[in-house]
């Protein structure tokens, strides 16, 4: 009969102590782990199911989706000149979620991806496949569940305008936050918009933040870096945002060139 002490109120702990000797430790610091990475698992699809409510809000506003969507490695069709940029896209695509995006260390920090190159930027004349080699990458990530942002310099730019009006949906911080932390931002025809001081400054800080975070990026443009430069300069400004953004691009992404006659007037 367990003595009744008077005043003291006994209970059972339902959390079960942990034994000490050496195997047991072993055996918990596993479990131990294994629950932080379930955990880590959860939060990240919890974070990335956010992300792709806003894309999805993000591209019904914007109406990328219908112009994009069919746009895949299955519809293009592979000639002698193509084949080299179509295999490179498809097999950036197959690698993504590998090679191309950093990671988390222990202690929290960012490490650079496997990949140090990881974007593409992809120039050539008109009609020549590089949107359709773009969305095709995008479609491709989208569908096996990665976020992707794929829009033109110009509605990129009308996007943070948008947010400018009264009674917008999302702040300017937002939006800029959501084109910074997306796995992959693809900027389609970047040298198209007109230049002005604020879109460089826009643009830059863009690249910047995701240049710093080791985000990738894919870029198509009817111009070479050089030429680009340029056009993205508004007149009268000596350009320093738009050389600066161009030097960052060339650093971490792979050239693809894709030069000759244009697939609309075959
Ligand atoms: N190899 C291909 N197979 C099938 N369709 C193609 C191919 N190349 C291009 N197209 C189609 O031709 C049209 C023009 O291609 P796309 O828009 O990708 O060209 P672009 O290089 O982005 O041109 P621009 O510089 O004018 O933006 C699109 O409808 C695209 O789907
Ligand atoms: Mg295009």
């Amino acid at each position: 009969m367990p003595e009744i002490m008077p005043g003291k109120i006994f209970g059972f702990s339902p959390s079960p102590v942990r034994c000490t000797c050496e195997q047991a430790q072993a055996f918990w610091a596993e479990k131990d782990r294994e629950e932080q990475q379930r955990a880590a698992e959860e939060a990240q699809r919890k974070e990335r199911e956010a992300m792709r409510a806003r894309i999805a809000k993000l591209t019904r506003e914007s109406g990328i989706k219908a112009r994009f969507q069919y746009r895949t490695f299955d519809t293009f069709q592979i000639d002698k000149e193509n084949k080299k940029a179509a295999g490179q896209c498809k097999r950036y695509a197959d690698a993504f979620n590998q090679i191309m995006l950093p990671t988390k260390g222990h202690d929290g920090t960012m490490q650079p991806p496997q990949k140090e190159r990881n974007g593409l930027f992809m120039t050539g004349g008109f009609g020549t496949g590089k949107t359709h080699l773009a969305a095709a990458i995008a479609n491709e990530l989208i569908r096996g569940g990665t976020p992707v942002i794929c829009m033109t310099m110009i509605d990129l730019l009308a996007q943070i305008k948008r947010t400018f009006d009264r009674g917008g949906s999302a702040t300017e911080a937002e939006i800029m936050r959501l084109y910074q932390d997306v796995p992959l931002l693809i900027i389609d025809d970047l040298g198209s918009e007109q230049p002005t001081e604020w879109g460089s400054t826009a643009i830059f800080s863009i690249i910047n933040a995701r240049y710093e975070s080791y985000m990738p990026v894919i870029i198509t443009s009817n111009y070479g870096s050089g030429e680009l430069a340029e056009r993205m300069t508004p007149a009268g400004s000596d350009g320093k945002n738009a050389k600066k953004t161009i030097d960052r691009l060339c650093e971490v992404c792979v050239g693809i060139e894709m030069n000759w006659p244009s697939w609309r007037t075959k």
